[in-house]
């Protein structure tokens, strides 16, 4: 409901407001008067208009838009909002850097999170995606660590390039990832001339009952566009907003961002004796062996009206699954299936999901979970339990995905490594891919960091890492940061 802003100025309780420009004073030049409620309930409101920034991804932007199904995956899916080409179904997109803080600047080398909310029929199905396809590491139980290295040092108050180098050095598999970040890519032009990706493997079944990995494509439509490491150190200090308000007045002018939705599809027996393992979020699937499918187009095309409610207080979750798509033994995957709904419940609320822009808008939430802080009241005189003798909600017995098969015992494992599985071929493929003017830069990027880092030890083993991917990266490295060190 948007109130109208015309008529009296009024006081929280709705009463008229005399005088919103002088306080109530004990007579000219006299103190304040406690009974100036009006004064009393601004600065009362005023101290508490913040709430917690996340953790992560604190700094971003948010639209609407559409996603239209372009080809028939019924075969693979029986996701209500993929049935039928033609489809279109309601989407809110919200992108962020990672480590920035809520007023840091866009233009900076980080990854871009990529937070798509499908509004479907059979309720929101939330894709928590990234513009790269791989992370830095692949255990949920690392990210507190690695995150605490990308954010501020307890004793100086900033990133500091040793926690950085230390914990990529000690973390090899963080090598494809670092790669990825360092090169071209790492710093998008803008939220539109870069890809998405659901980065995780998922899961889609069928009808029938039959399952298949999935990894999401999200291919820009206009087009790849980065910023070099001297453009983006001008842009963040002489424009903080850059992506933010070039997402928002693209979609003001009409020019609606989209992006063409591909799926890699691997039949769920092929994944034991596949050549990578296909759970490991530090490795893609190379395209030969899984080419990606078209599926469908995203289009943004409305901005939201009030930042607070609809960007800062909107929640994402990767555990928020359709029938038809579930999770992976992924285990960064299943680590996140934990995390998002926490931070949710701890910074927005336990009825962040009763907010206009995080309910679902192709049909209802009917739960049995009741009350708590600003509960609104909408279930009325239901009755909040079940089983229950009365004609009220039932739950379905249809799992919304279909079960894995596993064997061994239970214990801190490793994640399965695979034929050509380690933590460097990846790396060393994407070195090699790129071209010679691509390596220079990637090579002048990584070596300006590493090059302020204050111990050897801890320089030559991050500098190692790289050699493993590939002799010539590795050699390169060593002599430009060596050249900067003196
Ligand atoms: C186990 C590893 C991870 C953990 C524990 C984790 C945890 C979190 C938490 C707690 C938030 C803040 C949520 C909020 O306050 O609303 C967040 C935000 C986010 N994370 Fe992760 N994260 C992990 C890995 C990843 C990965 C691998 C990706 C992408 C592939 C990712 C993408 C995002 C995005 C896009 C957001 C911002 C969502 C939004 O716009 O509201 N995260 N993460």
């Amino acid at each position: 409901m948007t109130v109208q802003e015309t008529g009296p100025l009024t006081t929280e309780a709705g009463a008229p407001v005399a005088d919103n420009q002088n306080s109530e004073q004990a007579g000219p030049g006299g103190p304040v008067l406690v009974q100036d409620q009006v004064l009393l309930e601004k600065l009362a409101h005023f101290n508490r208009e913040r709430i917690p920034e996340r953790i992560v991804h604190a700094r971003g932007a948010g639209a609407y838009g559409t996603f239209t199904v372009t080809a028939d995956v019924t075969g693979y899916t029986r996701a209500k909002f993929l049935s039928e080409i033609g489809k279109q179904t309601e989407v809110f997109l919200r992108f962020s850097t990672v480590a920035g803080n809520l007023g840091s600047a866009d233009a900076v080398r980080d990854p871009r999170g990529f937070a798509l909310k499908f509004y479907t029929e059979d309720g929101n199905y939330d894709l928590v995606g990234n513009n790269t396809p791989v992370f830095f590491i692949k255990d949920a139980i690392k990210f507190p660590d690695f995150i605490h290295t990308q954010k501020r040092d307890p004793y100086t108050g900033s990133q500091e390039a040793d926690n950085v180098w230390d914990f990529w050095g000690l973390s090899p598999e963080s090598t494809h990832q670092v790669t990825w970040l360092f090169g071209d890519r790492g710093i998008p032009a803008s939220y539109r001339h870069m890809n998405g990706y659901g980065s995780h493997t998922f899961q889609w079944n069928n009808e029938a009952g039959e399952a298949f990995w999935v990894k999401y494509h999200f291919k820009t439509d206009q087009g790849i566009r980065n910023l070099t490491a001297e453009e983006a150190a001008k842009l963040a200090g002489e424009d903080p907003d850059s992506h933010q308000r070039d997402l928002r007045t693209a979609i003001e002018r009409g020019e609606f961002p989209s992006w063409t939705v591909q799926v890699q599809i691997m039949p769920a027996a092929e994944a034991a004796d596949y050549r990578f393992n296909p759970f490991d979020l530090t490795k893609v699937w190379p395209h030969d062996d899984y080419p990606p499918i078209t599926i469908g187009k995203l289009e943004l095309n409305r901005n939201p009206e009030n930042i607070f409610a609809e960007v800062e207080q909107s929640v994402f979750s990767p555990a928020h699954f359709v029938p038809g798509i579930g999770p992976s033994p992924d285990k960064m995957l299943q680590g996140r299936l934990f995390a998002y709904g926490d931070a949710h419940r701890y910074r927005v609320g336990i009825n962040a999901d009763h907010l206009p822009v995080n309910r679902p808008h192709a049909t209802e939430a009917r739960t049995h979970g009741r009350d708590g802080a600003l509960y609104d009241g909408r279930h009325g005189r239901a009755k909040n339990y079940e089983p229950n003798s009365f004609d009220s909600v039932k739950e379905t017995g249809r799992p919304l995905w279909q079960p894995v098969r596993l064997t061994g015992v239970t214990g801190e494992h490793a994640a399965p490594s695979h034929a050509e599985d380690n933590d460097f071929v990846q790396a060393g493929n994407l070195y090699r891919l790129m071209s010679e003017d691509e390596k220079t830069r990637l090579i002048d990027n990584l070596a300006g960091f590493i090059a302020q880092v204050s111990r050897d030890d801890i320089a030559e083993r991050a500098i190692n890492n790289f050699r493993q991917a590939d002799a010539d990266y590795g050699k390169r490295l060593e002599a430009a940061v060596q050249a900067l060190r003196g």
